[in-house]
């Protein structure tokens, strides 16, 4: 949990916002909660010296350089993160780590560094599984042979699978996606795009291997109403996504606060089972059910409304999440929201029959509960079925899903079911006309891979 300094202003990162936002954390409480990341994300590197070989922060936005900057934000509690790319370059044309892995794992220990995001970008050619495994192995065991624990945080947007590899090479998470961007629904980068491409991914995450992240929060961003901000927070934290926040901290309203400062749905994130949601239904009027444990028995439940409309008493089958209809009564069900505005409505769930029945949830907006069953009636599994088949709806669905597919196959995997091309977007053509279904983007889910070496 922290913040990353990319959804707020890109390139122009500097020391100044940087000590201003670790000092937003703790005036605003947030850090208390746990958020004591702060990330400084792409273009604070200028160059690499040409003789020793190492890597210089910007001495026009950093001045005072980083080891300043580290002793700063630990003297306030918390931890610095910091962002290099697995190629030549990073995705703003500053030097990468590629071949420098060892030399930049020691700086940044050195600096006093805790956290380091990984990118993809200039990956000179080493991109199928292999390479990029391969890339993000050099780092990772670059930063285990450093004297001080940094949390490697893999950025790869989910090409070659990285919650296959990723546990391997030490990683505690990896972007499952490309980049969120700060609108609900209706393209590529939405919430409801990204949550679409992650949902199936839970049974890769957990405590042991590492989770899945699903990009910074857009929380506080312009492009998200209320009740959307509300669901975007809801399904990271249950999907148990790493809450970095991307909003400016120093101007942030009291709504925006509080709605990130809700212990309870931190405490769902948190939670020491780290295992997550995952969903469980889609119903025809476009709500999507999620359920998964929690370390003490209960299950967390969440009904993200994907319509426009506000949806009213709304049934979710007690099975769904794991409770026996028949036995499994009396429970407490707790409403993660109670308290916030939610357009004045109460949603005070309560079990009707074989149902949970949720009475109102806002037009992009969200139900969230912790259920705890009957003592002596603990819930059964809340998992969803391993399908292997996906729920589509948008136009971007095949063509994301396909390059991600595409990404981690060998050449000897594509010739063997007759696709023998060198690019993505020919054998994307390639793959419609001969009928894509029978490829299934989920084929990795068998794990059916071969040992890192
Ligand atoms: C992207 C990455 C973003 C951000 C950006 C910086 O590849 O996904 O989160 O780090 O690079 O250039």
């Amino acid at each position: 949990m922290g913040w990353s300094s990319w959804n707020l202003v890109g390139c122009a990162v500097n020391e100044t916002l940087i000590r201003e936002i670790a000092d937003s954390l703790v005036s605003s409480g947030l850090a208390e909660l746990g958020y004591i990341h702060v990330n400084i994300d792409d273009c604070w590197q200028s160059a690499r010296d040409p003789s020793t070989g190492l890597i210089i922060a910007d001495p026009q936005t950093f001045p005072s350089g980083i080891p300043a900057l580290a002793d700063y934000v630990h003297s306030l509690g918390l931890r610095l993160g910091i962002y290099s790319s697995a190629g030549s370059k990073t995705c703003e044309g500053r030097p990468g780590s590629l071949g420098h892995e060892e030399i930049d794992a020691r700086t940044y220990a050195a600096w006093g560094v805790d956290y380091l995001k990984y990118d993809n970008c200039y990956e000179e050619g080493l991109s199928d599984w292999r390479g990029t495994a391969a890339r993000y192995a050099a780092m990772g065991a670059a930063l285990a042979g450093v004297d001080r624990p940094i949390t490697y945080s893999i950025c790869n947007w989910g090409f070659a699978n990285p919650w296959e590899f990723g546990p391997a090479v030490g990683a505690a998470s990896w972007r499952t996606t490309s980049d969120i961007c700060d609108s609900f629904t209706g393209s590529w980068c939405s919430v409801t795009a990204i949550l679409d491409l992650s949902a199936d991914l839970f049974r890769f995450a957990g405590p042991t291997r590492g989770f899945n992240d699903l990009d910074m929060l857009e929380v506080g961003n312009a492009g998200l109403s209320g009740p959307e901000a509300r669901a975007h927070f809801s399904a990271w934290a249950a999907l148990k996504s790493p809450l970095i926040l991307g909003n400016d901290l120093r101007s942030m309203s009291r709504n925006v606060r509080d709605l990130l400062a809700n212990a309870a749905v931190v405490a769902v994130n948190q939670d020491p089972l780290g295992v997550p949601a995952s969903r469980v239904r889609r119903t025809p009027k476009g709500i999507d059910v999620f359920a998964g444990p929690l370390a003490d028995g209960d299950v967390v439940l969440l009904l993200l409304n994907r319509a426009e409309v506000a949806q009213r008493s709304v049934p979710v089958p007690l099975a769904d999440f794991g409770a026996d209809p028949k036995t499994a009564r009396p429970m407490a069900v707790v409403n993660l929201w109670a308290g916030y505005d939610l357009d004045g409505e109460s949603s005070e769930a309560r079990a009707v029959g074989t149902d949970l029945v949720v009475p109102h949830i806002a037009g992009h907006g969200v139900a969230m509960y912790r259920i705890s069953p009957h003592p002596n009636q603990p819930f059964g599994p809340v998992f969803a079925p391993p399908t292997g088949t996906y729920p589509v709806g948008e136009w971007w669905y095949w063509p994301v899903m396909f390059v991600r597919w595409y990404k981690t196959r060998t050449e000897e995997e594509l010739r063997s079911i007759g696709v023998q091309v060198v690019t993505a977007s020919v054998a994307l053509v390639i793959a419609i006309s001969s009928g894509f279904r029978a490829l299934r983007w989920t084929t990795p889910a068998s794990g059916k891979r071969a040992p890192l070496k």
